[in-house]
């Protein structure tokens, strides 16, 4: 971790030189388009500069339209930003994997991807159905295709240059094993849901000695209450060191060593989201002993999305 002088400009290494992850990232995952434009500027005008979309999200030509414009209004560099992108479910076969990322980079108005994900080790049927169904309301699955064989697509992207890196998302240490030991191109990135109630530590662990990065999902798990953002631990280290409970709780994930996507939808929340600092170790340390165990978001059950609602 490259901690800078100022705590919110920490950035993690991608292995094999592909750049610095900036740990403070802005997730776009927002149904409404025109909430998508505005709180992409106003996470960059606060001082985000790591975005992370989805293919599946269906926003990324607003989230493109908005980089564009900011990027321009502010002076900003394409290289000073860190842009992710997922490849969905129901492109999983092989021969979709190209058409699908360079669909996203068109979308996002990109000519590279510092990272390209695949969102879930779930396969969809294959096609332009993102959610297919069968007459029982049941997701139709593909068994013909295995998750390694979508890896070594994902590797040809970065093998003809067209993004810096590659990982997976929605994925348990378990399933990230065996790909990692068969990978050519090692996984950079594992992205999965963490805050206090599922901090993933042996995950963690792994990605650490394996020099992979753990960005963290629902680092304020999604928002909901009661949840993290309610714990009484945080509740009183907030009010201990002078912060909200959202800006502890994102530093604590920071100061783990991890990176993070949380999706401020107004100016003044990104400005709260990214306004963290540096937690006391005593209370860094109060909130690795909480004990409280829940994962908010089922979609490493089925690959099915936990929050887009169908058909949308
Ligand atoms: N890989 C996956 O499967 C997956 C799954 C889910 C999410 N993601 C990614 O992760 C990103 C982050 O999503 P998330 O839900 O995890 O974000 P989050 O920031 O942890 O949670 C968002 C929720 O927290 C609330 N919130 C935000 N800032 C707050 C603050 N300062 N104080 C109090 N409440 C606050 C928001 O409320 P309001 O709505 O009222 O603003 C919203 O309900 C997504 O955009 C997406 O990029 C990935």
């Amino acid at each position: 971790m490259i901690e800078s002088s100022d705590f919110r400009m920490t950035r993690i290494p991608l292995h094999h030189g592909a750049g610095q992850m900036p740990a403070l990232g802005f997730g776009t995952l927002i149904p409404d388009a025109a909430a998508t434009i505005t709180a992409t500027r106003d996470a960059l005008e606060a001082g985000f500069r790591h975005f992370d979309c989805a293919e599946r999200y269906r926003n990324e030509r607003e989230v493109g339209q908005a980089l564009q414009a900011g990027l321009a209004a502010g002076g900003i560099a394409r290289e000073d930003i860190f842009v992710t992108t997922k490849l969905w479910n129901s492109n999983h076969r092989p021969e979709r994997v190209e058409p699908a990322f360079e669909g996203s980079l068109d979308r996002l108005g990109l000519d590279y991807l510092d990272l390209y994900l695949i969102h879930t080790p779930f396969a969809f049927q294959p096609g332009d159905e993102q959610d297919p169904r069968d007459q029982n309301g049941d997701v139709i699955y593909d068994r013909g295709v295995t998750l390694l064989d979508t890896w070594k697509a994902m590797e040809s992207l970065v093998d003809r240059g067209r993004c810096r890196a590659i990982g997976l998302s929605d994925i348990s240490l378990n399933e990230l094993l065996p790909i990692y030991e068969s990978a050519r191109v090692k996984p950079a990135a594992v992205q999965v849901e963490s805050h206090p109630y599922l901090p993933e530590t042996e995950l963690l662990e792994f990605c650490k000695e394996k020099g992979i990065v753990l960005l963290a999902f629902a680092p304020l798990g999604h928002g909901m209450r009661p949840g993290p953002l309610e714990d009484p631990v945080i509740l009183a280290v907030a009010a201990r060191v002078g912060k909200t409970p959202a800006q502890v709780l994102l530093a604590w994930a920071v100061q783990r060593g991890t990176a993070l996507l949380t999706t401020p939808k107004t100016a003044t929340r990104a400005r709260e989201n990214f306004d963290i600092s540096a937690l006391p170790e005593d209370a860094f340390n109060e909130i690795n002993r909480i004990q409280t165990r829940q994962r908010l978001n089922p979609v490493v059950k089925t690959g099915v999305p936990g929050f887009i609602a169908q058909g949308n």
